[in-house]
């Protein structure tokens, strides 16, 4: 069925970009507002609303939760690849692993942090530079925990198999040992290899809500995210990254974003790395 929908309004806008700043820091300025009309438009369609106002009523008052999902999916920004910003992952391999294989030698356990982890692609590239750090040292015991707030690319993330092409970059070495080339359907696909994949625990979380992690992190990886928050969202976000690492544990923010600007306790160790 064709529903011909009226565009979104301004009022409207401004109420959908409350609710979804409230349910997810994320915050829509008024240029994002043909994005939101086009995005939500095409889930209007698909579920049979035809007015927005119909459908953001629906949202608010849908007990289920399920409704907010799905919008929260529709607004989310999900780029991402397979080694973005190599330099962070060679700073890990250079820098952070040679110092925990010394400081954790006790323990022999390490936690990892994927915090807006996408489609997976940076999970996984965290757990192959892990796997390929500690394959000279055995007996170690690491483990990514990745998250996000979109189920949609949670999915994507929990079954491993992508496009050749968001592979085609890397290494002929490092696509060998870490992925398996699809046959017959998954031609042109490949998969994440099973111990690189058992490495990671996927887990839908919104960073919004309050942190109750088990045991501190050593490293977590936060980027690309927060630029979609205001300051003071950042702020407390920062502040909640502190407080779940273990002294001497690291904080990987994205380069084009900063903690400059923002009160926080961490150390700047490298370009977008910070310390406890
Ligand atoms: C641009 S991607 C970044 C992916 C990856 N970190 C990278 O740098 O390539 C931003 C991700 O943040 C997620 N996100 C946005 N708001 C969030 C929130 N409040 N809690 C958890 N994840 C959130 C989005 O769903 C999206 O997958």
């Amino acid at each position: 069925m064709n529903f011909s929908l009226e565009p979104l309004s301004d009022k409207l806008f401004k109420k959908f970009s409350s609710l979804v700043f409230a349910q997810s820091g994320i915050y829509l300025n008024s240029e994002k507002k043909e994005l939101l009309n086009a995005r939500l438009g095409k889930r209007l369609r698909k579920i049979g609303f035809d007015s927005f106002e119909a459908y953001y009523n629906y949202v608010v008052n849908d007990k289920s939760g399920e409704e907010i999902v799905q919008l929260l999916d529709c607004v989310s920004t999900n780029f991402t690849s397979f080694f973005r910003e190599k330099a962070h992952f060679d700073y890990l391999t250079a820098t952070v692993l040679p110092e925990f294989l010394k400081k954790s030698a006790a323990k022999r356990r390490l936690s990892f942090w994927s915090a807006a982890c996408s489609s997976g692609e940076e999970p996984y590239t965290l757990a192959i530079v892990i796997n390929d750090f500690f394959i000279n040292n055995p007996g170690w015991n690491c483990s990514v925990l990745a998250t996000d707030l979109s189920t949609r690319v949670l999915n994507t993330a929990r079954n491993g198999i992508y496009d050749m092409n968001r592979v085609a970059s890397l290494p002929p070495e490092v696509l060998k040992q870490n992925f398996k080339k699809g046959k017959g359907k998954g031609e042109g696909y490949v998969k994440v290899k099973v111990h690189i994949r058992n490495m990671i625990t996927f887990q839908r979380f919104n960073l919004m809500h309050r942190f109750a992690w088990p045991e501190p992190f050593q490293v977590i990886f936060c980027r690309n995210v927060m630029i979609y928050f205001n300051k003071q969202t950042q702020e407390e976000l920062v502040d909640k990254f502190y407080s779940c690492l273990e002294p001497g544990g690291y904080l990987f923010i994205g380069h084009s974003e900063s903690l400059s600007g923002i009160k926080h306790s961490f150390v700047r160790a490298a370009p977008a790395v910070y310390r406890k």
